[in-house]
């Protein structure tokens, strides 16, 4: 990086707030999130205003490259390493596209915050190559996305997450901190996506009384199983779970999965949780279970992974839980979390400073960026690309 850019970047850092573009694209594959942010401030002083929000839906053809190498065991490497640069110029073509659609050049925005397509996530405790430490990758070169946008780009933020001795995920908690932290209540803020997670904000917490974990499959299970047997993307609203009865005997052996039984916090991925692993279980089972049966069963390990780790949190008073992620969408799911926490939970859908449910992870990457760039270097994640 040179002087002149240096200069560009102090100038970026010392304005009273940024325009900062988040995008996030996670294991269900679905599409881009895009998250047009005003980020003002840094630390906790950090106020992050949704300016415009979209889901660029992935075209066949990038599902199909992506899954190739998507959680899987042996890739051709000629290939994955292929589908990183083009993964970059793909999410700028996306970038591009939509500035134009919002009539935005790329002047307008001071930093991109890329957060890339997850094709491996493996923990130690989820890969069994001695000597080896915890490791994730996301495709998507940021250098590519920063000169195709000419827009500076912030990307690759989990590898600092764990050259610090972290799993690469969740990154949630940092931006949960500096957002939605309350003196007066506990929040937690759900997260249901391919894989689902949560922060935990005790009231008046530090940022040391975070809890910030995976808990389980989101919606990865329910998505793959309707993929293969209903040719739909996903189970709307969970109508199709409603159809079938849960399976007490699938459950138990769901429940038996091993990533359940580490404590947190604990990352995975659909590499554990994957239609193999399920189609396993089904024929240890023997039994015949209709489609709409598996379904319904998958539907309540959801509920149930997240019921059984809020409960062993132990909080005690009024707790706001904040939901977010496409899962947040299914009314069968959501109903169930309803009736079968306490009182004391009041549960909605995030919304907060025009950031929701479906823009909540793409705008935590912007102030990600927002702390890569303006921040005190407390939580500094993310390399920087130049356009240049
Ligand atoms: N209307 C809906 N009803 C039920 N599930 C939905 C709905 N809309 C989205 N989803 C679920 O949300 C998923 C996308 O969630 P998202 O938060 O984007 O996850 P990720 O971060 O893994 O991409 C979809 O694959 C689907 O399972
Ligand atoms: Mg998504």
């Amino acid at each position: 990086m040179g002087l002149k850019q240096i200069n560009q970047l102090s100038s970026i850092a010392n304005k009273p707030s940024r325009i900062i573009l988040g995008l996030m694209s996670g294991t269900s594959l679905d599409g881009l999130d895009l998250a047009l942010c005003k980020v003002s401030g840094s630390g906790t002083k950090t106020r992050c205003k949704l300016l415009k929000f979209t889901t660029a839906p992935y075209d066949n053809e990038f599902k199909e490259k992506v899954r190739k190498v998507f959680a899987q065991d042996n890739v051709d490497f000629e290939y994955l390493t292929l589908l990183n640069p083009w993964s970059g110029l793909y999410h700028a073509k996306i970038i591009n596209q939509t500035l134009t659609h919002w009539q935005l050049k790329p002047q307008d925005i001071d930093l991109i915050a890329s957060h890339g397509q997850t094709v491996y996530h493996c923990p130690q405790h989820q890969h069994s190559h001695t000597g080896f430490g915890n490791g994730t990758l996301q495709l998507g070169d940021g250098d590519h996305v920063a000169v195709r946008t000419q827009i500076i780009t912030i990307s690759d933020f989990r590898q600092k997450h764990i050259a610090k001795g972290g799993e690469g995920a969740p990154l949630a908690q940092y931006g949960d901190y500096l957002l939605y932290q309350k003196s007066n209540l506990h929040r937690i803020l759900l997260n249901l996506g391919g894989i689902a997670n949560f922060t935990v904000l005790p009231a008046g917490g530090k940022v040391d009384d975070v809890q910030c974990t995976d808990i389980g499959p989101g919606n990865t299970l329910m998505d793959a199983y309707c993929q293969r047997y209903f040719n739909v993307p996903y189970d709307e609203a969970g109508t199709l779970a409603a159809r079938g009865k849960v399976s007490n005997d699938l459950l138990d052996s769901l429940k038996s999965v091993p990533f359940f039984h580490y404590a947190t916090p604990k990352t995975t991925g659909p590499e554990v949780f994957s239609l193999a692993m399920l189609e396993d279980k089904l024929m240890c089972l023997g039994s015949v279970l209709s489609h709409y049966d598996v379904l319904a069963t998958l539907n309540e390990l959801t509920a149930w992974c997240v019921l059984e780790q809020i409960n062993r949190l132990g909080l005690s008073g009024p707790t706001e839980l904040l939901l977010s992620g496409g899962g947040a969408h299914n009314t069968l799911l959501i109903t169930k979390l309803k009736s079968r926490l306490s009182e004391e939970f009041d549960i909605s859908k995030l919304s907060c400073d025009g950031v929701g449910v479906d823009s909540k992870e793409a705008a935590l990457f912007a102030v990600l960026a927002n702390e890569c760039v303006a921040g005190d270097g407390l939580f500094s994640f993310g390399k920087i690309s130049l356009p240049g």
